[in-house]
Parts: C-alpha cells; sequence; structure tokens
C-alpha cells in the first residue's frame, strides 16, 4: 500500500490489517504506551473543504505519533489561485512526509500521486471517504466482534460514504444492502465492483434495506458543495430516507447506528434515534483518530 486513493485500491487483507493496528494504537494510547512512530516526520493538510473531525483528528493523531501536521487551507495556498496540482506535488514532496487532502474531484488526489512522490490519503472527495469507513468498520467490529454474517444496512444519498461503505462492507465480508432514491445511486464504478457479490442489495425500499440489518448508516441528504441543489434533494428524500424507530423495528433488535457527522436531526436521522445510538455514533467518531493513525503508520513510517 503506497496511498490510501480510495477503498476499491485495498485488498480484504491491507483492511484487516489496518483494522488492528488501529485497536492496537488505541490500546496504547489508552495505556499510555509511547507509539511514536512518526517521529521528526511532517503531514501537509490540503482542505478545500469545511472540516471539524478530519481536520483534528489528523493534526492530534500525528502529534501523538511524534510527528506534526501543517494544515494547508487551499484559500491560502497558490492552488487556490490556480497553481497546477502536478506542480505543488512535486513541490510539496520536496517538503513533507506524507498528504492529507480534502477536496471535490477525485481525479486531484490520483494525480498528486500520480506527481508526487510521497504518500497520499484522501481525507474525503465527492467520490469517496476512505479515512471514514475504516473507522466505521473498526467501529462495528469493536461492537459486534466480528464481521461474517452482519448484514450492513445504508440509507439516503447515494454519496460518497455509500460509494466506500458498499466497498468497505462487502471487502471484509458483510453483506450490504442499501436504499437511495432513484435519481440518488452509488457511481456506477462503485455497483459494478458490488454486482459481484450476491451479498449485495440495491434497493428503493427503506424497509426492505434495514430488514434484519446489524447495523444501520446513513448520510445528509446535501453534502458539501452541493448547496444548490438542498432544495430538490429535500423534496426527494423527506418524510422516507430517515432512520427512524419505524427502520430499527425492522432492523436486527441489537442493530448499532452510525452517522459520520455532522447530522441534520429531523432529516436524514431522528433526535430520539441519534440520542439513543449517542455512545456508538461517538466510539466512530473517535475512531478517526486511531484508524487515522494506523493509515499513517503503515505509509509514513
Ligand atoms: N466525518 C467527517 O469527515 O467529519 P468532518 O467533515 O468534520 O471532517
Ligand atoms: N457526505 C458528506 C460527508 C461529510 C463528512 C459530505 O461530503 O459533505
Amino acid at each position: 500500500m503506497k496511498h490510501l486513493l480510495k477503498m476499491l485500491d485495498l485488498s480484504k487483507e491491507e483492511i484487516i490489517d489496518l483494522l488492528n493496528l488501529a485497536d492496537q494504537l488505541k490500546y496504547e494510547q489508552k495505556h499510555k504506551i509511547a507509539h511514536q512512530h512518526l517521529k521528526g516526520k511532517t503531514l501537509g493538510m490540503i482542505f478545500q473543504k469545511a472540516s471539524t473531525r478530519t481536520r483534528v483528528s489528523f493534526e492530534t493523531g500525528m502529534f501523538q505519533l511524534g510527528g506534526q501536521a501543517l494544515f494547508l487551507s487551499s484559500r491560502d495556498l497558490q492552488i487556490g489561485r490556480g497553481e497546477p496540482v502536478q506542480d505543488t506535488a512535486r513541490v510539496l514532496s520536496r517538503y513533507l512526509d506524507g498528504i492529507m487532502i480534502r477536496t471535490f474531484a477525485q481525479k486531484e488526489v490520483e494525480d498528486l500521486a500520480q506527481y508526487g512522490s510521497i504518500p497520499i490519503i484522501n481525507g474525503l472527495t465527492d467520490f469517496c471517504h476512505p479515512c471514514q469507513v475504516l473507522a466505521d468498520l473498526m467501529t462495528v467490529r469493536e461492537h459486534k466482534g466480528r464481521f461474517e454474517g452482519l448484514k450492513m444496512c445504508y440509507i439516503g444519498d447515494g454519496n460518497n460514504m455509500a460509494n466506500s461503505l458498499i466497498v468497505g462492507g462487502l471487502k471484509v465480508g458483510m453483506k450490504v444492502s442499501v436504499a437511495c432514491p432513484k435519481g440518488f445511486e452509488p457511481a456506477e464504478e462503485v455497483l459494478s465492483f458490488a454486482k459481484g457479490y450476491d451479498s449485495f442489495v440495491l434497493t428503493t425500499d427503506v424497509l426492505e434495506a434495514a430488514k434484519g440489518a446489524d447495523v444501520l448508516f446513513t448520510d445528509v441528504w446535501s453534502s458539501m458543495g452541493q448547496e444548490e441543489e438542498a432544495e430538490k434533494r429535500r423534496a426527494a428524500f423527506e418524510g422516507i430516507y430517515q432512520i427512524n424507530d419505524r427502520l430499527l423495528e425492522a432492523a436486527h433488535r441489537d442493530a448499532m447506528v452510525q452517522h459520520c457527522l455532522p447530522a441534520h436531526r429531523g432529516e436524514e436521522i431522528t433526535e430520539a434515534v441519534f440520542e439513543a445510538h449517542a455512545d456508538e455514533i461517538f466510539d466512530e467518531a473517535e475512531n478517526r483518530l486511531h484508524a487515522q493513525k494506523a493509515v499513517m503508520v503503515r505509509l509514513m513510517a
């Protein structure tokens, strides 16, 4: 593994290795056991979109590993004034030991990896969110103790989260069912990957998707960059594509609920379900730190 660009690039073995290392690093952090694998190293973090979790967990994670992180807002970089990503990649490769980037086009992340000579980590694009899904898988395994035989359900927009959860869930051996409104399906590339699995279901019917599920995921109806489509999207999702008590009744009685956050209560998830499952959801947020530390150690140590 040279980069973390998308879940499609990882083998099952690489995913499990990252999750095992993340568990170990979490244990070491909780027990104050030194784990400074990245002493003297610097991670650059390029943000073209807002972030709370990704920024703080990468920066803190890098510090705990003995290195440092630089917050690079695209507003202040020459990239924001049109300097090509190919040049940015080659320049930053001379200073840094790794780059985390959050941007719009997946191609920009792939170009950074192609032109640079240091590891590139995708911190969210319109296409995918692999760091989040590694944390999600870590959290599911932590709570359920396994993947085999579990059913993962995703309700809502076929967005970056759906794209990454489908691939990650299927690769580790879960059944995956997804309910999206017509016209808001996951990416073609992901659906053609999923077609190879009997355990994958795509439907518009939320109850069918949630039936017997062990873990229910959702995400916002409008992602960053889709603000102008918000009304059209609301019309397509409202009243149906929501994790609520009715959906939880259809799921397994011990079903967990996950949300990458930020959440819009009353839209994709009810306040009551969110609060009833808050411990699982904030474990998921915490695990961003541990999962990303594992990614950085594997790529940069
Ligand atoms: N889930 C997630 O990526 O959160 P941020 O947008 O706050 O980084
Ligand atoms: N789908 C959301 C995820 C935010 C972490 C977005 O892209 O805005």
